[in-house]
């Protein structure tokens, strides 16, 4: 019987990671599980995949992006036990909301620690084998918001951005060796990321950018409120392993793949106002001098008060006291 490929999975402890991890493990891969704690984490996923402690298709091995000797004592472990792996994917990551003025130096290099050094580090230490087998694959996992920068959040923006960057140029370099790269710009699933205990939140509510948190966070909350199940990203990872091309950027989820067609035919210009205007953010300007410009709640409220008549408006405002009693 042929040996099963080997995949290493970068964050397999929660959220996208854990749900590829599984489903590698199901499609009959081999997975090794890299994770921060392995002895929290294991335990999980090999319940949720039945394999066994000494079942060599689910290795866990500690990998801490932050820590350079943990990065290389991972890899050393990876090689020894499988050798060169076929495929490793760049999952792991943090998240963080705050306008650029809100977030501090330490935010900025702990993201691109997480996104791009750690991971770059990673891939530095296993290209020799993986280049010398002569074929293989490296997926990294951007986002929606590294194909365009999104306000509240650039720090995340930018190192998603920067890894985008990062597979295209390592994809030239790599192909000829018989290796590919694919990102996969993963659209909005339930996990940790997404949620307030999730994020890093940098956020003054009572401060210059209030206004805009204050939309922002409305319809953000509106959006993942549609986010899909893990276990759905899985399908773009499992075509991202089997493809052979030696670049390719695959949007995974409806949003991500909308997002990918709409700027690749709009202006930059007219991406920028898309965004704005998904958001909630008023227009260039507006806010000069301490201005608060009304969200777009607000408006229909000044416009209902002028053309509904006083006893229906009068009704509808008990039937709101009401309802916040
Ligand atoms: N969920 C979404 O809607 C979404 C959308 C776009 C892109 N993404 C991307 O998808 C990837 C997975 O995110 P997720 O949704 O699964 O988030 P998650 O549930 O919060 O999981 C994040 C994973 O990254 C690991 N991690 C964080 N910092 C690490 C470090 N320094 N070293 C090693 N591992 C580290 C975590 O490990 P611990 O358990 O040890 O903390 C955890 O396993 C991320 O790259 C994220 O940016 C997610």
């Amino acid at each position: 019987m042929a040996e099963p490929r080997t995949v290493v999975i970068t964050g397999a402890s929660r959220g996208l990671g854990f749900a590829s991890a599984v489903r590698m493990y199901f499609e009959g891969w081999r997975v090794i599980a890299a994770m921060r704690a392995p002895d929290n984490a294991m335990p999980p996923l090999r319940e949720a995949t039945g394999a066994g402690q000494g079942d060599d298709r689910l290795v866990g091995v500690q990998l801490d992006l932050l820590d350079a000797d943990s990065i290389a004592s991972a890899a050393e472990a990876i090689e020894e036990s499988v050798g060169a792996p076929y495929a490793l994917v760049h999952n792991a990551g943090i998240s963080a909301a705050g306008m650029v003025e809100e977030t501090d130096t330490m935010l900025w290099q702990k993201m691109f620690a997480t996104h791009v050094l750690g991971p770059v580090a990673l891939t530095k230490a296993l290209l020799p084998s993986m280049r010398a087998a002569g074929q293989g694959r490296i997926v990294l996992v951007s986002s929606v918001a590294g194909v365009r920068g999104q306000p509240g959040t650039a720090p995340y923006s930018a190192a998603k951005g920067a890894l985008e960057r990062w597979a295209e140029s390592m994809a030239v370099e790599i192909a000829p060796f018989g290796l590919g790269v694919t990102v996969l710009v993963a659209g909005t699933y339930d996990t940790d990321i997404i949620t307030d205990a999730g994020t890093t939140d940098t956020r003054d509510l009572g401060g210059p950018y209030a206004r805009l948190h204050h939309t922002m966070n409305s319809r953000g909350r509106f959006a993942v409120s549609f986010a899909r199940r893990p276990e759905r990203f899985t399908d773009g990872l499992v075509a991202a392993l089997d493809e052979r091309s030696a670049f390719r950027r695959r949007g995974v989820g409806p949003d991500a793949s909308m997002l990918l067609v709409a700027n690749r035919i709009a202006p930059a210009a007219g991406m920028h106002h898309v965004s704005r205007i998904v958001l909630g953010i008023p227009r260039q300007g507006s806010m000069r001098d301490g201005a608060w410009p009304l969200t777009v709640g607000q408006r229909a409220m000044v416009f209902a008060t002028r053309v509904l008549p006083n006893p229906l408006l009068r009704r509808l405002a008990n039937r709101r006291e009401l309802k916040e009693q």
